[in-house]
């Protein structure tokens, strides 16, 4: 793949690329138009703050986040907004919650070193491209949304027929677009809200990306390139524009990541090579987590609700009795009596927890009635008590000085509103607004 550490062919950068630009020439930039290589491709998700995370928690969602962070740009934040607009009868819950939810987090090993962590509500932009995403939004499309009425359904004991509840997945896909995140690690509920936000964006770049000088000005931006990249990328268009060669496009889009170029001609070349407009808002895609689901202690879904959780960091007693006490194949009402494995719980949990020769321990013996429903659940809490001690150890330092876990908000939250200021700058433009006076 072609690198190259400079453009040489690239022109000074002049105001004509930038009509609201009126500076005299000479002051430099602001930091959001700067030429640059295409930032990295970046996961992003969040959890609304429920308090300390249980295990189902872990191996479903965070286990996954903990690898992700080794190979993207990654941003995780706490939805503290997205928490009022089913809860706003308990605002009292949320700082305790978001503390509590936080050190799981470093619990499970996500690394604040590696990987942005914040607070939505400290990033205000949120709020205000979620506003502006509403002008454009049609009703129908929240209203068709599958969580907007099951969750009216199930939890009737709260009014949920707010405007904000209806906004719930606008706003979601407003965290998801600021950043421009590629990838959005989520579980399958989920994914109906990353289709969304694709069609969010897709209709966004639709009315806002159509420039009336566009051709204009994507042939002022391939000027900037050399005569070789200009070939290549107006082959791979055509090839991909007419015969839909999906290689081509690949190929182009390939090429252009690895140009230095400023946010605005990026987004106008990537919307060129797709036969659009400017694409001022990235198409994210769900990345469905393959992790093992971990039921709860009576093989439904685990939820503190339910009352069949393990917490991340329960006590090593408490979790022993725990699992002692879970059911097991309801036909192994005798040590004597011979069971299956897949209609006991237990199951479950090795499946997780153990390897291959435990787990064929267990089939034959529980098939043979060779061992007992007790000896079957020991690997499992030897394991499970080996993951806990690790979590408390990573926990141990924030559970000391919590205000540590306030500093790692405090700067990931200064680093998310860097980075989604700079797609506000793009968006107010793209719409008509001013940009900021102060
Ligand atoms: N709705 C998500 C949940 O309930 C939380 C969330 C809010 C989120 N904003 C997000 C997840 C953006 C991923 C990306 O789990
Ligand atoms: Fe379940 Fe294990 Fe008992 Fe079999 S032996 S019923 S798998 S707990």
């Amino acid at each position: 793949m072609q690198k190259k550490e400079q453009n040489p062919s690239a022109q000074p950068l002049s105001n004509e690329s930038n009509t609201s630009d009126t500076r005299p020439s000479g002051v430099s930039r602001p930091f959001y138009d700067e030429p640059s290589r295409a930032p990295a491709q970046s996961v992003l998700s969040g959890m609304r703050p429920t308090g300390a995370l249980h295990l189902g928690h872990y191996h479903g969602a965070l286990a996954n986040w903990v690898k992700l962070q080794e190979q993207y740009k990654s941003y995780f934040f706490v939805a503290d907004w997205h928490a009022l607009t089913t809860h706003y009868e308990s605002p009292e819950l949320i700082q305790k919650n978001i503390r509590e939810m936080v050190i799981d987090w470093l619990a499970a090993g996500i690394d604040p070193e590696r990987s942005v962590l914040f607070v939505q509500s400290q990033v205000p932009q949120h709020a205000e491209l979620h506003l502006l995403l509403s002008m454009c939004t049609p009703l129908a499309w929240l209203e068709r949304v599958p969580s907007y009425k099951d969750q009216q359904a199930n939890l009737n004991d709260k009014d949920l027929s707010t405007y904000g509840f209806l906004g719930y997945p606008l706003l979601q896909a407003a965290d998801i677009l600021i950043y421009s995140a590629s990838w959005v690690p989520v579980g399958d509920d989920q994914v109906p809200h990353v289709e969304l936000t694709r069609e969010v964006a897709r209709r966004f770049n639709h009315l806002f990306g159509r420039e009336p000088d566009f051709d204009q000005r994507i042939g002022q931006c391939l000027k900037k390139l050399q005569a070789t990249e200009i070939d290549m990328l107006k082959k791979s268009r055509a090839a991909w524009l007419e015969s839909g060669d999906t290689n081509a496009r690949d190929s182009a889009r390939q090429l252009l990541r690895n140009l230095v170029l400023s946010p605005a001609d990026r987004q106008r070349l990537s919307g060129w090579i797709e036969g659009a407009g400017r694409q001022l808002l990235q198409e994210p895609q769900p990345l469905l987590t393959e992790a093992s689901r971990l039921p709860g202690l009576d093989g439904r879904k685990m939820s503190k609700s339910y009352g069949n959780s393990i917490a991340m960091r329960d006590d090593p007693v408490h979790l022993e009795a725990k699992i002692r006490k879970m059911p097991t194949d309801p036909a192994r009402v005798r040590r004597s009596d011979p069971g299956n494995p897949d209609q006991c719980p237990v199951w479950d949990l090795h499946k997780v927890y153990s390897d291959e020769s435990i787990r064929s321990w267990v089939r034959e013996g529980c098939n043979r009635a060779a061992i007992g429903c007790i000896d079957c659940k020991k690997p499992v809490i030897d394991a499970v008590q080996r993951e806990q001690s690790l979590f408390y150890q990573r926990a141990e330092p924030f559970l000391q000085h919590p205000d540590r876990v306030d500093d790692i908000l405090r700067e990931g939250s200064k680093l998310a509103a860097t980075a989604a200021e700079q797609t506000m700058v793009q968006v107010r433009e793209a719409m008509g607004l001013s940009p900021r006076w102060f």
